[in-house]
């Protein structure tokens, strides 16, 4: 037999913000999230089992070594057949240097090609489930269109997981990456969660953001209203950030360029395109538009002294095998 998989998955971007974990090893999320899955922003992945002494893992060509190869070899555990390793292949179609995360299409491909390659059926759920375990939102990515991650009760975890709310046809948004500059390197997301969840003085009321927008965006992205979900989306990611800004010692993942570009989306507003931002753990804005208004968004960030590079993507599928 042949235990050897291959699989795709895309990046998504969150609308209403996952930030903080009320479990850290299984990566339970301290409160739910929503996000649209990126279509052309994808990890490959290619999963292999045998009877080797170690796992390698290889992406976009690189051998992985150190705490990255490790945290693979512990994801790797979870649907491991006996003490087989792996060789573990991934080519991301987007550019690692514009610094945007890749985590959420690659655990999402690798754990759908290493459950398949360990001759595992799961379902959608534990599907979800166990992209999860390798970043949180990886569980959002087996899902394509519009997901929505439970943030569950139970402490096994086994009731945490994405969901599509309406399939990727339902609506036809856009998504415009602005890469502004290769900063210093950023805090990783899991760092600043942790970071803010422990010195924060605003993380309760983060918190309580969330659960007040969880509704409002659902119903915005049922109802296709885009006036309110720009208004829960920015307020979402502002309160995000301000609360790891008033972390001690502060976490602050923009830049001049990401303030400009901020308000560069408010003037564009005013002007009567549709548009809202959002900003995750690093510089990059992301703007979301219509198909409608898409050219005029992209002709005014395309030469803008601000920006680097762009890319734009639409609503994605779940993952797939190969
Ligand atoms: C700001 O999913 O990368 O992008 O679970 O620790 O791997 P870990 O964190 P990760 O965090 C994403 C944070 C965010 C918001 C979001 O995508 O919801």
């Amino acid at each position: 037999v042949v235990m050897r998989a291959s699989a795709l998955a895309r990046s998504n971007i969150a609308l209403v913000k996952y930030w903080g974990k009320r479990d850290a090893t299984l990566n339970l999320p301290a409160a739910g999230s929503i996000s649209m899955t990126l279509d052309g922003l994808e990890t490959r992945t290619t999963v292999e089992f045998g009877p080797w002494e170690r796992d390698s893992v290889f992406i976009n060509d690189e051998a992985l070594e150190g705490k990255g190869l490790a945290k693979i070899s512990k994801f790797l555990d979870l649907v491991r057949p006996g003490t087989l390793c792996a060789d573990v292949r991934s080519t991301n179609s987007f550019p690692t240097a514009a610094g945007l995360a890749s985590s959420a299409s690659g655990f999402a491909a690798l754990a759908l090609a290493a459950s398949q390659a360990a001759g595992l059926e799961l379902t959608p759920q534990e599907l979800s489930v166990l992209a999860r375990r390798g970043s949180g939102s990886a569980a959002r990515s087996i899902v394509g269109g519009f997901a929505i991650w439970h943030e569950g009760q139970k402490s096994d975890g086994t009731d945490s997981f994405a969901e599509e709310l309406v399939p990727a046809e339902h609506w036809d948004l856009r998504c415009v990456v602005l890469v502004t500059r290769k900063g210093p390197k950023d805090v990783p997301s899991t760092e600043g969660m942790n970071h803010t969840m422990e010195t924060s003085p605003f993380y309760a009321e983060w918190l309580n953001t969330v659960r007040r927008d969880m509704d409002g965006a659902k119903e915005a992205v049922f109802e296709k209203d885009f006036v309110r979900l720009a208004e829960i989306s920015e307020g979402s990611c502002l309160a995000m950030h301000a609360s790891a800004m008033a972390a001690r010692p502060a976490v602050i993942y923009w830049n001049a360029r990401t303030l400009e570009l901020i308000h560069e989306v408010r003037r564009l507003r005013v002007q009567g395109k549709a548009c809202f931002f959002t900003i995750d753990a690093g510089p990059h804005v992301k703007v979301f538009t219509t198909a409608e208004d898409l050219d005029g968004v992209k002709a005014y960030f395309q030469d803008h002294p601000s920006v680097e590079d762009l890319l734009v993507a639409k609503p994605g599928q779940g993952a797939e095998l190969l």
